[in-house]
C-alpha cells in the first residue's frame, strides 16, 4: 500500500487531498502540529510541526511521497532543506508553492523555497496555485468581512483567477500517485480571471445579501500585520496589482480530465458559510 504524509492536513488543500488519497486506497498520514484536531476519515493523525524537526523522522518513516505545504515564515527555505534531508531516498515530494513563484526574482523567498526541493536529490513536482477561493470563506481571511457585506481588497482594477482548493488537491493527488509528474511545474488557476467588483457581484448573488468591493489602499489591508508576514502580504498585493494572478491556465483539466470549478460553482456550495453571523 502506498503511504503518503500530507503536511498541513487540516488546511485548505490538506483536507480535500487527504480525502482523495484515502479514496484511492492510500495510507494517509495527516500531519499537523496539533494532531488531536485531525479527525478525517481514513487519515492517521500524525505529529508534524515546523517548530519541532526532532519529530520529522517519525512522521516520514516509510512514506513513498510527501505533500509539503510551505510554511509562510522567513526561515522556510532552511526548514525545507532540512526536511528534504530527513526523507529516505526515493521519496517523491510535491511542494505547494505559489503562482509564478520565479517572478519574485532568483534571490526571493519563494524561489529559495522551491530551490530547496529541486536541489534535494528527491524527485519533485511544484504546484503553483493562484489565490484560493477558500480565502473568501476562511475566518482567518475574508469570511467575517464578506458576511458583513464588505470585500476590502487592494487590486487597482487587476483580475484574479481564483482557484478552488479542491482542484489544487486533485492536481496534488495526481502528482503524488500517478506517473508523469516528476520535474513538472504546475501553474494552477481557476477558469476565469475576475475583477474584484465582479467577485463581489458573484458573492452578492450567491449569499443573497449585498457585498461591495472596496479597493482599499495596501496600507489599510496590511494594518495589524508585522515583520515577515507583512512583507509577504505586501509583496502578494503588489503582484495582484501587477496582474500576476490574472493568468488563466488549463492545468486542472489537463491533469485531472475535468475543468476547474468556477467561482459560481464554489459559492453554490460555500455560500451558507457566508451568511451574517447571527444566521449562521
Ligand atoms: N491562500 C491562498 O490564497 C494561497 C495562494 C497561493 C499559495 N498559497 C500557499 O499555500 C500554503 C497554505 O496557505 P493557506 O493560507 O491556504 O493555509 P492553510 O492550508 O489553510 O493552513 C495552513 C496551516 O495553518 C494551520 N492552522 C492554524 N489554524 C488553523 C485553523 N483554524 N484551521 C485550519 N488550519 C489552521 C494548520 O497547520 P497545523 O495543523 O500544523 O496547525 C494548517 O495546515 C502557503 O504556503 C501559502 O503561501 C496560499
Amino acid at each position: 500500500m502506498t503511504r503518503v504524509l500530507v503536511t498541513g492536513v487540516r488546511g485548505k488543500t490538506g483536507v480535500p487531498l487527504a480525502g482523495l488519497l484515502a479514496a484511492r486506497g492510500v495510507e494517509v498520514l495527516g500531519g499537523s502540529s496539533d494532531p488531536s484536531t485531525v479527525t478525517l476519515d481514513g487519515v492517521r493523525p500524525t505529529a508534524f510541526s515546523w517548530d519541532d524537526p526532532s519529530g520529522w523522522p517519525a512522521a516520514t518513516a516509510g512514506v513513498d511521497a510527501v505533500y509539503v505545504v510551505r510554511p509562510d515564515r522567513a526561515d522556510a527555505p532552511g526548514l525545507l532543506t532540512d526536511l528534504m534531508a530527513t526523507l529516505a531516498d526515493g521519496t517523491h515530494v510535491v511542494l505547494l508553492s505559489e503562482q509564478a513563484a520565479d517572478q519574485v526574482g532568483p534571490d526571493g523567498w519563494s524561489p529559495a523555497g522551491e530551490r530547496a526541493v529541486r536541489e534535494s536529490g528527491h524527485s519533485w513536482t511544484m504546484l503553483r496555485p493562484s489565490w484560493f477561493m477558500q480565502v473568501l470563506t476562511d475566518r482567518r481571511f475574508y469570511r467575517d468581512a464578506v458576511a458583513g457585506g464588505d470585500l476590502p481588497f487592494p487590486s487597482a482594477g487587476a483580475r484574479v483567477a481564483w482557484i478552488d482548493a479542491r482542484d489544487i488537491a486533485a492536481v496534488a493527488a495526481a502528482a503524488l500517485l500517478d506517473p508523469g509528474h516528476d520535474g513538472a511545474v504546475h501553474e494552477i488557476t481557476g477558469p476565469d480571471a475576475l475583477t474584484l467588483p465582479r467577485t463581489a457581484e458573484l458573492l452578492t448573488r450567491a449569499t443573497g445579501h449585498p457585498v461591495v468591493h472596496s479597493d482599499v489602499p495596501a496600507e489599510e489591508a496590511l494594518a495589524g500585520l508585522e515583520g515577515f508576514e507583512r512583507e509577504l502580504t505586501e509583496l502578494t498585493f503588489d503582484r495582484v496589482r501587477a496582474g500576476v494572478f490574472a493568468a488563466v491556465t488549463d492545468t486542472v483539466e489537463r491533469v485531472t480530465g475535468r475543468p476547474a470549478r468556477s467561482l459560481e460553482e464554489f459559492l453554490a456550495d460555500a455560500a451558507p458559510e457566508l451568511r451574517p453571523a447571527a444566521q449562521r
